[in-house]
């Protein structure tokens, strides 16, 4: 909005530290969007109990509207009025609270909307305390994509949640750095477990748990079963330039040289996304990531690296 040249934000935005949690929770019951952390990363949330509310997360957010939104209980009671098929039970055992995102058969009582019209519903049960107690104060289940303008970094504190939606969304509620600091791992179980986006939990600790084997999904083949796989993610302004090997990622310093440039010799995947915002607020042209052989068996961290770019040669 504008008037006498001064630009003013759309609304007020409301930064709440925990003890004023309950403030936050009156909002969403009134159907507005307030950002929370989970250990993963902060998540942009809206009752399920307000679908009314559901295109503004997607409109704030910039996100296409066939990607949908994972639903966030706070107990494992909540999951029936989510679907109509109950996950197995030795996966929650295992893994709930959790960075585990099920996806499931969704409750054919859910508006259409709830879903972007898919009959599967992706669900999960963070392990922030912070989360927990904000759904259970809400009293129904947070629909919420991470809280970063579709294409950018996820946030991993409240203040690169500022950054990105300050005067566009009600609140948000400031929970410290989210310690995993990936997205969680999305995992399909019918017709047969498939991994849709990797995360902390593995592939291997996964198939321990099922007794059965889980797959990766193709790429190519998969885009139906996720959409948010078909879609630009996690990218910088900032150029980033990647190398698994050490020779040519040292000649690649030494024959360009740049002010504008951080590089990263041991990156964290619990520190990127944090790394990555920083670049941009720091108006730098260039990050360069050296990634030792240990971090290239992190297919969670290579997964998000190679969305964000291609392998530096
Ligand atoms: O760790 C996380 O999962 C964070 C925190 C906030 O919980 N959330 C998150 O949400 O990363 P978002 O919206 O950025 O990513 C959700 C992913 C997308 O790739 C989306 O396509 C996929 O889950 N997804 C959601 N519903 C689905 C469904 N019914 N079937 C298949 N994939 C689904
Ligand atoms: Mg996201």
């Amino acid at each position: 909005m504008r008037g006498n040249g001064i630009i003013f934000p759309l609304m007020e935005t409301v930064w709440i530290q925990e003890e004023q949690i309950g403030y936050a929770a009156s909002l969403l019951q009134r159907g507005e969007l307030v950002a929370f952390p989970t250990e993963t990363v902060y998540g942009l949330g809206v009752s399920l109990s307000q679908p009314d509310a559901i295109p503004k997360v997607y409109q704030v957010k910039g996100r296409p509207s066939d990607n949908p939104l994972i639903a966030h209980i706070s107990s494992p009671a909540q999951l029936t009025q989510l679907t109509t098929k109950l996950p197995p039970q030795k996966l929650i055992d295992a893994f709930w609270p959790g960075p585990l995102t099920l996806v499931l058969p969704k409750h054919p009582a859910l508006p259409p909307l709830v879903t972007s019209h898919l009959p599967t519903i992706a669900v999960r049960l963070p392990s922030h305390p912070t989360a927990r107690h904000l759904i259970d104060l809400v009293g129904s289940p947070l629909l919420a994509p991470s809280a970063n303008l579709s294409g950018r970094p996820s946030a991993t504190s409240a203040s690169h949640v500022w950054d990105d939606f300050a005067g566009k969304i009600a609140a948000i509620v400031d929970g410290g750095d989210s310690p995993l600091g990936l997205e969680s791992t999305v995992l399909l179980l019918a017709p047969k477990p498939t991994i849709l986006r990797p995360g902390t939990i593995t592939k291997e600790a996964l198939e321990e748990v099922l007794q059965e084997p889980v797959a990766y999904a193709d790429p190519k083949t998969a885009e139906p079963l996720s959409p948010g796989m078909r879609y630009r993610h996690y990218a910088p302004k900032a150029k980033v330039t990647w190398f698994s090997e050490e020779a040519p990622f040292l000649a690649y310093l030494e024959q360009s040289r740049s002010r504008l440039r951080m590089t990263l010799e041991t990156p964290q995947p619990e520190t990127l996304y944090a790394d990555l915002r920083l670049a941009d607020t720091n108006g730098l042209e260039e990050v360069v990531l050296y990634c030792s052989y240990e971090l290239t068996q992190n297919v969670a961290f290579m997964n998000r690296l190679a969305k964000i770019a291609p392998e530096g040669v």
